[in-house]
């Protein structure tokens, strides 16, 4: 037993493969790259083995085709497993084929690591979530969505573009589930702690909000085989990074709400807290009234795939 940790991604695809990356060159920890294609995740995680010299990461990664007894005692597993969206498809189009591959994957993820805490970064991400959450019997704050990162990381990148400043200067705020409902705040959205609303016209926020709330679609469209992976993965590594560190750091991502914003008993985007424990604190802010009635319809899109999986 090593003292490093070990990071599960389940899903050699792009999302998966780019996580393992991202993880490895951060020497995150060990990482075990599990596919059901054989020989990809074995291909990929080599690969990316044989650049460690170059780059100087010294983490083990291991690919492994259905065989989840190497995953044993992960800390954190990143379920990217599911078919992606090709041109012209939802989200929502791919919730009954991802269900099914979600739940296969955690049934075996929990069988050998009871204790670990589950990303996912499956779509339809909100549904995915519940199912994760009913198929582990994981408490909640083990079994947290990737989302909100990524979508708040794409209105960053378009605010930081628009006021021509560091990306590093600008923090941007997204409630609301992955989806085109999501709820991207600008009056919580900053550039070097000054509100954009205070640096750019109502005009270019509205483009920008937008522009966010269709970034995924944006990339799909050019890609027209895939979705986006760079920052989806990115974004995943990142809430891994919070809670392997116990950072407490404060990230958006998809929680299971009781009672918080006014939900109950459903995944939808918030502020949390990540550490050690996974998801440590839900963040609640006031709302205006028209950012409480958009994030209620949000979380009423989920709930609507939430009860045809009859979750
Ligand atoms: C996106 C997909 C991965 O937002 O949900 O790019």
């Amino acid at each position: 037993m090593g003292i490093r940790n070990k990071i599960t991604v389940v899903g050699a695809g792009n999302v998966g493969a780019t996580a393992a990356h991202w993880l490895a060159s951060k020497e995150l920890g060990d990482v075990v790259l599990m596919d059901i294609m054989e020989g990809v995740p074995q291909g990929k995680a080599l690969d990316l083995a044989q650049a460690a010299p170059i780059e100087g990461f010294d983490v083990r990664l291991l690919g492994s085709t259905n065989n989840y007894e190497d995953t044993r005692n992960s800390d954190v597993v990143i379920i990217t497993a599911g078919i992606p969206r090709k041109p012209g498809m939802s989200r929502d189009d791919l919730l009954k084929t991802n269900a099914g591959i979600v739940s296969n994957v955690v049934d075996q993820v929990v069988k050998y690591s009871p204790d670990a805490i589950l990303i996912v970064v499956s779509n339809p991400l909100d549904a995915m979530c519940q199912v994760a959450l009913r198929r582990s019997g994981f408490p909640k704050h083990r079994v947290i969505g990737m989302a909100g990162v990524l979508d708040s990381a794409r209105m960053r990148c378009f605010l930081a573009e628009a006021l021509d400043v560091s990306v590093e200067n600008v923090t941007a705020f997204v409630l609301g589930g992955h989806g085109d409902t999501m709820v991207p705040l600008t009056r919580y959205s900053t550039c070097a702690g000054i509100p954009v609303t205070e640096l750019l016209s109502k005009d270019q926020l509205d483009a920008i909000v937008k522009r966010t709330a269709n970034g995924g679609a944006e990339i799909v469209g050019l890609l027209k085989t895939g979705s986006a992976y760079y920052a989806p993965s990115a974004a995943s590594v990142e809430m891994t990074e919070a809670i392997l560190k116990d950072k407490k750091k404060i990230l958006p991502c998809a929680a299971y709400l009781e009672g918080e914003y006014g939900i109950n008993g459903l995944y939808v985007g918030v502020p949390c807290k990540l550490g050690t424990r996974g998801l440590e604190q839900i963040i609640e802010i006031n709302l205006t009234a028209e950012e409480r009635i958009a994030l209620q319809k949000s979380a009423a899109s989920v709930q609507e795939l939430v009860n045809v999986l009859g979750l």
